[in-house]
């Protein structure tokens, strides 16, 4: 198998906090241990899902405080499928997902902080997003990066009914904090509001969001919605 050069990195750091309890501390990435004491490797259901990566262990590293999730071109994968979808592999690369689910409760909230290093070059498909246990959606994406030098706030009620917001992504190697504070609007539906870098820059309703747990996931996809080809050779951000 012709493997290339490190290509693409996410770098991340976080909290979770429900009701001023901390469900997830800034310490989680000071080791392996910790590492997995709140989150698991790949996605919950797997290592495939929609673009052109698949997911290992091996492309998930900890050092200094900072997840690093690493995109590889490789050849010779076998393909996946996606709603009846064939999708080539031209990627290994790496997510975690949680332990922990997240719910809004009625009356409740939570919040997600987060730092980021995420590349935005052309079919490099970094998230930071929550989505549903059992069924889908809720889905929140509290940050998605689709390769155009943008990065994205979504909601969505269904595949079509989809409340988004690009902003424009400047100095991706660079440490940008992104923020999402979830709560219950009106006992049903659930009000997020988007931040970068401290700025306010979405203000979504997910329709009855409230009491479904979601899952929290931090992926380095690739290809897929970000474009193709994606990179084969170079580390850049
Ligand atoms: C979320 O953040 C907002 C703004 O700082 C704060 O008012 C609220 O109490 C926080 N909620 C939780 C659950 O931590
Ligand atoms: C999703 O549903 C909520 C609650 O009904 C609504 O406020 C919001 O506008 C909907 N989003 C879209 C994109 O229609």
């Amino acid at each position: 198998m012709h493997r290339s050069s490190l290509l693409a990195f996410l770098l991340a750091r976080i909290i979770s906090s429900q009701a001023a309890q901390t469900l997830i501390p800034t310490t989680c990435f000071s080791s392996e241990s910790a590492l997995e004491s709140y989150f698991n490797y790949l996605y919950p259901w797997g290592s495939d899902h929609n673009g052109g990566a698949r997911m290992d262990k091996a492309h998930i590293a900890i050092s200094s405080d900072t997840l690093t999730l690493t995109a590889q071109s490789v050849t010779g994968q076998p393909s996946t499928k996606q709603g009846g979808k064939t999708i080539q592999i031209n990627y290994l690369s790496g997510t975690v997902n949680a332990k922990t689910h997240f719910t809004v409760t009625a009356g409740g909230a939570l919040n997600f902080s987060a730092q980021f290093q995420a590349p935005t070059a052309k079919g490099t498909w970094p998230a930071f997003w929550l989505t549903a246990v059992q069924g889908w959606p809720p889905e929140v994406d509290m940050a998605e990066w689709k390769g155009d030098g943008k990065i994205s706030f979504n909601t969505f009620n269904t595949s079509s009914q989809v409340e988004a917001k690009d902003v424009t992504y400047s100095d991706p190697g660079k440490w940008h904090d992104v923020r999402a504070e979830l709560r219950d609007e009106n006992g049903k539906d659930v009000a997020v509001k988007f931040y970068l870098d401290g700025k306010e820059e979405a203000n979504q309703v997910g329709k009855a969001f409230v009491g479904t747990a979601m899952y929290l996931i931090i992926d380095l996809q690739m290809e897929g919605s970000s474009g193709s080809p994606g990179p084969k050779s170079s580390t850049y951000f």
